[in-house]
């Protein structure tokens, strides 16, 4: 089977801060790998570069046999590619249920024409009940994102990323700044993704990391420090000195 998403020798610098040095890994249907690496080590620059957030200096970002290195956000989400941010991006006076819309009618290409007028689009009205119900958020369809507990904020950002129907699913740090006891029913939402799904997770727990992943790549300093198997990170001694200490 082939790669999804491939990164390909992918750098980025900030002026003269060189934050992805040569980057290179694939993700198969049904990866999921874990990006570890200590605060600083480039993880979020790079899924930048990969979403399309942020321009790479030098290397190639393919999805799907596509080279899409330079095309928009935009396009990369119709191409199959969607994430999360590290921090909540929710519009919040919206109505939960109004933000899923919004993102189907992105994903329609609607969006910016008929977004008011959700009554002529009944399909995307049920989906988007139906994305509700599948995320436990029935309740709270008429409630403002900004009045939801912060879990279940993360928890309507992962449902509009799926909403856009992705192959490769980008989640930076969905469990930062959850409260321990509101983080179930985002790691069942993770355990519920659809298994032919590309996912891809920035995460400092690392019971969540091993339990997740099947594959972990660790970022030290930019660069890729080891790509293996949990078992093999586990185990690597140049991982031990650099991250996971003894
Ligand atoms: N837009 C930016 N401009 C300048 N420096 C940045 C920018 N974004 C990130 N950096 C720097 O790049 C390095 C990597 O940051 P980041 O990718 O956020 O790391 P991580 O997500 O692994 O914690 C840090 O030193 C950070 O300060
Ligand atoms: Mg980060």
């Amino acid at each position: 089977m082939s790669a999804l998403l491939e990164l390909r020798s992918l750098d980025k610098r900030f002026g003269g801060l060189h934050v992805t040095r040569a980057v290179s890994f694939a993700l198969r249907a049904g990866d999921r790998l874990a990006l570890i690496g200590p605060n600083g080590a480039g993880k979020t620059t790079l899924v930048n570069q990969v979403s399309g957030v942020l321009a790479s200096d030098t290397g190639e970002i393919w999805l799907r046999g596509e080279n899409v290195t330079q095309l928009s956000q935009a396009k990369r989400v119709r191409a199959g590619l969607a994430r999360t941010f590290q921090i909540t991006t929710l519009a919040p006076h919206f109505a939960v249920q109004r933000q899923i819309e919004l993102a189907l009618f992105e994903r329609e290409g609607l969006t910016g024409r008929m977004w008011r007028n959700v009554d002529a689009y009944p399909v995307l009205q049920t989906e988007a009940q139906g994305i509700l119900t599948r995320f436990g958020l029935r309740a709270h369809a008429a409630t403002p994102t900004q009045d939801l507990a912060y879990g279940e904020q993360r928890l309507i950002e992962m449902a509009l990323a799926l909403a856009l129907r992705p192959k490769v699913l980008l989640l930076d740090e969905p469990m930062a700044g959850v409260p321990k006891g509101d983080g179930q029913r985002l790691l069942d939402a993770l355990d519920a993704l659809p298994s032919d799904l590309a996912v891809l997770i920035i995460e400092h727990d690392m019971d969540l990391v091993f339990r997740f992943a099947n594959r972990i790549v660790v970022l030290a300093e930019g660069t890729v420090l080891a790509d293996g198997s949990p078992d093999d990170i586990r185990r690597d001694p140049k991982v031990r000195a650099a991250y996971l200490g003894n």
